[in-house]
């Protein structure tokens, strides 16, 4: 979901409706406003895509006169994604609007209590009990911001919310749990948003605010109090990304853009970072050297695609550091007791910063007394501010829902922590974590080289149109990124895609191959005889026989593979750790260009978000 509210002199539908398009890549299923001019609400709200809201306000005369206004995208959750549960949720005496982005969990209970006090609701949704108890507060006398704090004194559950009355013009009122807001402070005018990309337009300097706490923006300013009513100072902080890092630079779709753009966010991520002997300077650590010392465990948190990146990591981080590390998907992490203590290490990986499955994975760990250190492209949000030590990725803002530069800087960045456990620690393979040191740093002009050499990996994709479905296939860290190839084929061009071990293949998905299935082969180093090498081929052989159509991802120079299969993308030579920044790059393309044949929507694809705040 994207949320923004706008106090100013200029009109608010520009600003808010700006806003909404700059947080569409949130990915939502309706959107709505609302306005407030003199002692008038008006709200306009549709099912579908900002173009219907857009349409809407049009037909009533662009509403360009009020200078208050809040909007909202909305992500389905409870109620089906139609005009009548599109945010904003009205007050029975229309003079209340709210926008909530997350869920409340006691909604049942609260909406009983109100049907049984004679409230009639509008909605499915969860969120439309916040407007009924505010404007209950505000029948007895309360202001806004008072009436806000005593309703979310009732709310469980997570949750943003934004509220506007009609008795208080110039005035809008914000709330969080859980849930992100940040606030934007501009020349005489002022901003609440789920995240940055909504007011960097307008101002760079913006406010984090912490948990449990409630912000009015007014003309006089930003005001900051806890639930109770007690005086919060937020933290300012300085908005890096420029603006046009959020527009589409003459590319067809930001994930075309976000692509091309991963040599430099490579580059970004490590730049300054390594020193020779392995270590890299974090960004915020809350965590002595001694602290790193004593981790004896290391457990990986993440979801999706960030997730992959973490397999990764585990690869590297046990090579180097001899650490024994477990990944696991963030939104199982708690709910199987993991066994933590105070010298385990878990690392939250996340692009976003706000995925409530891997906050709460984080908070799991620190009731277990374990460190925590987050990987994110977020500076300023809710999991890096938990966390005990921060490595920022710095990808810039990615705009596309499906990631891409996101995840090669996440694994750069799982790089640069697992060097520096190894630096911190002192490690058993010095002389191969230096040298690593300075193959790392050449990656970003390797990465080039493969988007140099993507046109026959887009023809192949035009020419895959048709096809069904799609096994990847890899070993080692080819494992994690023949996931991830199948993740963008699903999230893309919504075919069924599986990714496997390939040795696990012959266990059971290879009933799925039948003459001309395309099985997609993340090929390891062919370099010193290796095992691993062979053993793949071994698995081509497997697949080819059963009549598969085998496309593979190889390391340029390998001579073995191309006889036994259709298709070979050759990516540079790299050590064989580090080798998933270039093989993913070819499957992202692919999935990318075979979206676009279908005619898909590229940057928004159906049914996903970018952040995901519920759990
Ligand atoms: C969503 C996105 C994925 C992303 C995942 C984790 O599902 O659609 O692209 O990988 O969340 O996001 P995070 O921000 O935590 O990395």
């Amino acid at each position: 979901c994207g949320i923004v509210g706008y106090v100013g002199p200029k009109p608010a539908i520009e600003i808010v409706s700006e806003g909404l398009r700059r947080l569409e890549y949130r990915g939502y299923d309706s959107a709505g406003v609302a306005l407030v001019d003199a002692e008038t609400l008006s709200v306009e709200k549709r099912a579908g895509k900002l173009a219907n809201l857009t349409a809407a306000v049009d037909e009533r005369g662009g509403m360009t006169d009020p200078r208050t206004g809040i909007g909202h995208t909305r992500w389905a959750t409870h109620g089906a994604p139609t005009d009548r549960n599109a945010h904003p949720h009205v007050s029975a005496d229309g003079r209340t609007a709210i926008i909530h982005n997350g869920i409340i969990e006691n909604f049942a209970q609260l909406r009983t209590e109100l049907e049984s006090a004679g409230i009639e609701f509008a909605s499915d949704t969860d969120s439309e009990t916040v407007v009924h108890l505010l404007s209950a507060q505000l029948a007895e006398g309360r202001d806004l911001s008072e009436a806000m704090r005593r309703v979310c004194r009732r709310l469980e559950g997570a949750f943003t919310l934004l509220a506007v009355n009609a008795d208080h013009p110039g005035t809008v009122v914000g709330a969080r749990r859980n849930s992100p807001l940040v606030a934007g402070i501009g020349e005489g005018e002022y901003f609440l948003a789920s995240d940055v990309a909504a007011f960097i337009a307008h101002t760079r300097e913006a406010v984090e605010l912490g948990q449990d706490q409630v912000v009015t923006i007014d003309a006089s300013g930003i005001t900051i109090t806890d639930f109770d009513g007690v005086a919060m100072a937020g933290k300012p902080f300085n908005v890096d990304w420029d603006a046009s890092a959020a527009e589409k630079d003459g590319y067809e779709y930001f994930m075309l853009k976000e692509i091309a753009e991963q040599p430099r966010a490579v580059a970004d991520t490590l730049r300054g970072r390594t020193g020779t002997t392995g270590e890299i300077t974090l960004d915020e650590v809350r965590m002595s050297d001694q602290d790193f010392r004593d981790v004896d465990k290391v457990f990986i948190v993440a979801c999706g695609t960030s997730y992959h990146a973490g397999m990764v990591a585990k690869y590297a981080i046990e090579h180097w550091t001899r650490l024994p590390v477990e990944v696991e998907l963030a939104s199982e992490f708690r709910y199987r007791d993991p066994v933590l203590d105070r010298s385990t290490l878990v690392i939250a990986i996340s692009q976003s910063g706000e995925t409530m499955d891997t906050l709460m994975a984080l908070r799991h760990a620190k009731t277990q007394k374990a460190r925590v250190l987050a990987i994110s492209n977020t500076v300023g949000s809710t999991i890096p501010r938990e966390s005990d030590a921060v490595l920022y990725t710095r990808a810039g803002i990615e705009v596309a829902v499906a990631s891409t530069k996101a995840l090669l800087t996440q694994l750069a960045a799982c790089y640069l922590v697992g060097l520096h456990l190894a630096g911190v620690r002192g490690v058993k393979y010095a002389d191969e974590v230096a040298a690593v040191v300075a193959e790392l740093s050449a990656t970003p002009d390797k990465i080039e080289q493969v988007l140099a050499a993507m046109e026959p990996v887009r023809a192949l994709a035009r020419d895959m149109v048709d096809a069904d479905r799609a096994l990847f296939i890899g070993r080692h860290v080819g494992y994690p990124v023949a996931l991830e190839g199948a993740l963008k084929l699903k999230e893309l061009a919504y075919m069924h895609a599986e990714g496997f071990a390939a040795g696990e293949l012959k266990h059971g998905p290879i009933s799925l191959i039948e003459p001309g299935t395309p099985v997609v082969v993340v090929v390891p180093s062919p370099r010193g005889r290796s095992i691993l090498h062979d053993k793949v081929v071994s698995n081509i052989q497997e697949v080819k026989a059963r009549g598969a159509r085998v496309i593979a991802v190889a390391e340029e120079g390998d001579v073995v593979v191309a006889p036994h299969v259709d298709h070979t993308v050759f990516v540079p030579r790299v050590p064989t750790l580090l080798a998933p920044l270039l093989a993913a790059v070819p499957l992202q393309v692919f999935a990318c260009e075979l979206a676009a044949a279908k005619g898909h929507d590229i940057d928004q694809p159906r049914n996903l978000a970018k952040s995901v705040t519920v759990e």
